[in-house]
């Protein structure tokens, strides 16, 4: 079969990524200019800001991208973006510059939805195997999905709040870390201890749903109450504890998950799946799972890249599936 090569741009927050993946699985360039250093004076992503710096970088990550795979712009079999869910305007400028490409070359245009991008990440590790389970953690989702095949999301729980990278970032800033708060977090874990045994929300409940905006309400109180009665917070303590609150409730819920669904890959998609007291718990877990393979990305296709929307857009690709110059990018979109 003839090689597949796929161009593939991310613009949904605050990374421009383009990356070029040859037949799903080969990542010739994959790069990814952050914003990171100039959201964090603001504690967080100013939406208008993220686009304008878009637009500024978008042409000089193609050249690069396209210079380091060594392909000429003939190579390039179709063009994947991420559609939705996302910053509008971020969004709009990935989309423009696919939907350029697409029609100077003539080449099919796909969209992709952003969470699809985060679980066919994992196929960069392992080819995907059905019926699978992914648990889908990042800054704006927390799901457990579960796939019979290539394309076939459903969603067996969600969260009723927040999402569980946007609970992370929170309460970071609470304790007066940087944007964003997750890896912070992460890091002050790995030299704290469990002291303040906060609450593992709705862990017990029959259900694959999770809640976060509770546990993070309780974590700014603890602070708020501390900073009134003068007393100082353990941040190392405070972030160890709240970091083990989240690993019992979602490791805990996506096992229960397992007992029901039986799956042959439990894949791990998003950015706090870049979280190592996550990554290492769940290693540990599945051991008595010795039928089913867990699969994490490495950091770098953990957090937002356009890799992993190459993967996705490769097997929109061999359905045949497309989309016409029309286009639209969308804050909101469903996973389908
Ligand atoms: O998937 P992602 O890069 O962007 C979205 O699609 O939202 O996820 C970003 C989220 C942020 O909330 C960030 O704090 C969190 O992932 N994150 C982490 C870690 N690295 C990134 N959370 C916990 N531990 C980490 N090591
Ligand atoms: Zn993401």
């Amino acid at each position: 079969m003839k090689d597949v090569i796929v161009l593939a741009i991310e613009t949904s927050c605050d990374e421009t990524s383009v990356a070029i993946i040859k037949n799903g699985k080969e990542v010739l360039a994959n790069i990814v200019s952050s914003q990171i250093d100039i959201h964090k004076k603001f504690g967080g992503v100013v939406p208008e800001v993220a686009s304008r710096h878009h637009v500024e970088n978008i042409t000089v990550v193609l050249d690069e991208a396209l210079k380091t795979a060594q392909i000429t712009l003939d190579d390039i079999d179709c063009i994947a973006v991420t559609q939705g869910p996302g910053l509008i305007g971020s969004l709009l400028v990935g989309i423009n510059a696919a939907k350029a490409f697409s029609y100077a070359l003539k080449k099919p245009l796909i969209g992709v939805h952003h969470i699809a991008g985060h679980i066919y990440a994992n196929h960069l590790v392992s080819d995907m195997k059905f019926p699978l389970m992914a648990l889908v953690v990042s800054g704006g989702h927390t799901e457990l999905v579960y796939m019979k095949d290539h394309y076939d999301f459903e969603i067996i729980g969600s969260t009723r709040d927040d999402a569980v990278g946007e609970a992370y970032d929170k309460v970071a800033r609470v304790i007066g870390l940087p944007y964003p708060g997750g890896p912070q977090i992460d890091k002050l874990a790995q030299i704290g201890e469990d002291t303040y045994h906060l609450p593992r929300v709705m862990l017990e409940q029959d259900n694959f749903d999770f809640s976060f905006s509770g546990l993070k309400t309780y974590v700014i109180n603890l602070v708020h109450n501390a900073e009134q009665r003068n007393e100082t917070i353990n941040k190392e303590n405070l972030a160890k504890s709240f970091q083990e609150a989240v690993i019992d409730i979602l490791v805990g819920k996506t096992f229960k998950a397992i007992e029901q669904y039986p799956v042959k890959q439990l894949l791990v998609a998003g950015g706090v799946a870049a979280n190592s007291g996550l990554r290492k718990r769940l290693n540990e877990v599945i051991q008595k799972y010795p039928d089913i393979e867990l699969v994490i990305p490495p950091l770098k296709f953990c957090t937002d890249n356009a890799a992993m929307i190459g993967v996705a857009g490769y097997f929109s690709y061999l359905k045949g599936v497309s989309d016409d110059l029309s286009l639209n990018g969308s804050a909101s979109l469903d996973l389908k």
